[in-house]
């Protein structure tokens, strides 16, 4: 067998880039992620709304975007508006999600896109009974290093993938954002869930979820637990580790990622977390016991330079007929194993993602 051992991940370059593009919230990463990618593809964002009016205006005046509308109705009417990037906390989006559906408007939600199951569930209801795509940014799929190592497991560089390891050991000063401060789930709701989801991309759906959650002793005022251990366990017997502290204050940080396979592994890290958020490139080198092992560079970053790949995915998903990579429907499966996480720290026990989902959309 030969393989093609050059990655060949790429963002789709949909025919739908013309469409036009409403932003409900003008955050935080609206404004150091959304728009610097959509602004570097020259996509066409052609109106914004926030709760916070004047904060509204001023990244429709540091973007160049026409149209700062009063309320997500309005949004919704302004003529050019197909898609509508719903970027707000993830409680609010279930409410908003179904008034974006109601008017025929395909729909980009972030992650997490609720905080329990049945409403995610709810949502993807709503989108598919009103016919229209949603997807749920999760864009660390279309990061370089992550992207690259998806497309070398698939072409079997690495034979059968056995073990998948996710190692960070970070400083996160989440008290500059104060939600996320004063949430009660933190680590795996809001940051593993992007590990958690490119597991899945590459490995599948697990049968069984253990993780065990603790705190900093001195991480107050932060609520949420900051260290996590997330062990996944697939029905081939293949192993997933996600162990992550936020509170690396005394010496380098790192954020390492093994995918081991029967023939070869690979290694890489998460650029972005070296001094985030300015980071550095991703790196992944491939090693195998052949001529085919090799180092991969990148001249990309996840932030902001992976928010064009579910954005551009959903615009060539409309124009196509399919559905998004990371559709509502799919990110069930992350969503899931979520829930199975927190069932499972809090119960001290291993949880099947089948007692989330129920017997029906259990993985076989
Ligand atoms: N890498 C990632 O995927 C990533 C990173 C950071 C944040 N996020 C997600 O993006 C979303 C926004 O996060 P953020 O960091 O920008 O938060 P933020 O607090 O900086 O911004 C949220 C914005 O939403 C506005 N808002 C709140 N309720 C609203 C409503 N009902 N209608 C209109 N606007 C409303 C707020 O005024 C604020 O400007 C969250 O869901 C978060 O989980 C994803």
């Amino acid at each position: 067998m030969t393989i093609d051992i050059e990655p060949r991940w790429r963002i789709p370059d949909g025919a739908g880039r013309h469409r036009g593009i409403g932003i409900v919230g003008c955050g935080g990463i609206v404004s150091g992620a959304h728009l610097p990618a959509y602004r570097a593809a020259g996509l066409n964002v052609v109106a914004v709304h926030d709760v916070d009016l004047e904060r509204a205006r001023e990244v429709a005046s540091a973007f160049g975007i026409a149209h700062v509308t009063e309320s997500v109705e309005e949004l919704i009417a302004t003529p050019g508006v197909d898609i509508v990037d719903v970027a707000v906390p993830p409680w609010i989006q279930p409410d908003i999600v179904p008034v974006v559906a109601a008017a025929g408007k395909h729909i980009l939600c972030q992650k997490p896109f609720a905080l329990d199951y049945a409403t995610a569930l709810r949502e993807v209801e709503v989108a598919e009974a009103a016919g229209v795509l949603l997807s749920v940014n999760q864009q660390m799929r279309w990061a370089a290093g992550m992207a690259a190592s998806r497309d070398l497991i698939a072409q079997g560089a690495l034979g059968t993938v056995f073990e998948a390891q996710f190692q960070l050991s970070i400083s996160t000063p989440f008290q500059l954002w104060p939600w996320l401060a004063s949430a009660s789930r933190l680590e795996v709701m809001y940051h593993s869930i992007h590990y958690l989801d490119s597991l899945r991309a590459v490995l599948g759906d697990p049968v069984w979820v253990t993780s065990v959650h603790g705190r900093y002793p001195e991480q107050h005022p932060v609520l949420g637990e900051t260290m996590t251990k997330t062990v996944l366990e697939y029905a081939d017997g293949a192993q997933a580790l996600v162990a992550v502290n936020h509170y690396n204050l005394h010496g380098e940080p790192y954020a390492q990622v093994r995918f081991l396979g029967t023939t070869g592994m690979l290694e890489g890290t998460i650029g972005l977390l070296y001094d985030y958020p300015r980071g550095r490139p991703d790196s992944l080198a491939l090693h195998r016991d052949d001529a085919q092992a090799r180092t991969y560079h990148f001249d990309t970053m996840w932030i902001p330079d992976a928010f064009l790949g579910p954005m551009a995915d959903l615009m060539d998903a409309i124009e196509t007929g399919r559905q998004p990579v990371t559709s509502g429907r799919d990110n069930l499966g992350t969503i899931a194993i979520v829930q199975a996480a927190y069932r499972s720290a809090e119960a001290r026990r291993s949880v099947r993602v089948d007692e989330i989902t129920g017997p029906a959309d259990a993985p076989a």
